[in-house]
């Protein structure tokens, strides 16, 4: 594990940019996994910048996404779908068709989770995962638990979650309470991890992942255990 401390926001942002670009300009056609939240917003910036310049091309590139809310569409502005799509594919040449985020609507949620797991491993794995971790120590949605779970599923949301993530809504009543989580198969299973976290309020839970045991409760310090991760992580905030 390479674990980055650095001074602030805006570095880490281009350094886990860099990282992603770096892959695909070895492998143009590559499979990045991707994350939402307001941690990759800074590094999302920086790809559309170089994608623009016409120093990046994700004409070949394919992203699989970490996770959705349960039952909310593509249309809904609170979607992981909308998310992605207006910070990032929207402003570089991704082509729509090769960019994948869990059905948060499908009729049999189970049938989509496997569908999922089925399609990541059809393309042969992830090259690339972008990770962020919430309060409560969780990547993607995989949420504190008894064990580490391997597939794709429908999680309930923790109460931390719920609340880490009512910032994003009118109302903390507005926030699903479940979701659809790539699992910790796909996620262990990419050939290179980044995590980025920022500011204060994650340095104990940054600690506790990468310094402390290996334990499903704290469900990012299963990263301990994969051969190629690198961890960014500054106290600052962006510098507004
Ligand atoms: C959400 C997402 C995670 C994300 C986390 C941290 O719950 N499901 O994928 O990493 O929150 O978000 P933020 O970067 O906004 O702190």
């Amino acid at each position: 594990m390479r674990y980055i401390k650095v001074d602030s926001y805006e570095i880490m942002s281009r350094k886990a940019a860099a990282i992603i670009a770096a892959e695909i300009v070895r492998k143009p056609n590559c499979v990045i996994g991707l994350a939402t939240g307001s941690t990759p917003l800074g590094t999302y910036a920086q790809l559309i910048e170089w994608n623009k310049k016409g120093d990046l091309d994700f004409s070949e590139v394919t992203s699989v996404n970490l996770d959705e809310y349960y039952g909310l569409d593509a249309s809904n502005d609170q979607s992981y779908r909308y998310f992605m799509n207006t910070n990032l594919f929207d402003h570089i040449n991704i082509d729509k068709a090769n960019t994948y985020v869990p059905n948060g609507i499908a009729d049999d949620i189970d049938a989509e989770c496997a569908a999922y797991d089925k399609r990541i491993e059809d393309f042969g794995g992830i090259d690339i995962q972008l990770l962020g971790i919430g309060p409560d120590g969780h990547i993607g949605f995989n949420e504190p638990d008894t064990c580490f779970v391997k597939p794709t599923h429908k999680v309930t949301l923790d109460a931390s979650t719920i609340e880490a993530n009512s910032r994003f809504f009118n109302d903390i009543s507005e926030v699903p309470t479940s979701a659809v989580t790539m699992g910790m198969g796909a996620i262990m299973g990419a050939k290179k991890v980044i995590l980025i976290a920022n500011g204060l309020n994650k340095k104990e839970i940054m600690e506790k992942a990468f310094f402390g045991p290996i334990d499903p409760q704290v469900p990012a310090s299963i990263l301990q255990l994969h051969p190629d991760v690198t961890v960014i992580y500054t106290e600052k905030n962006p510098v507004k």
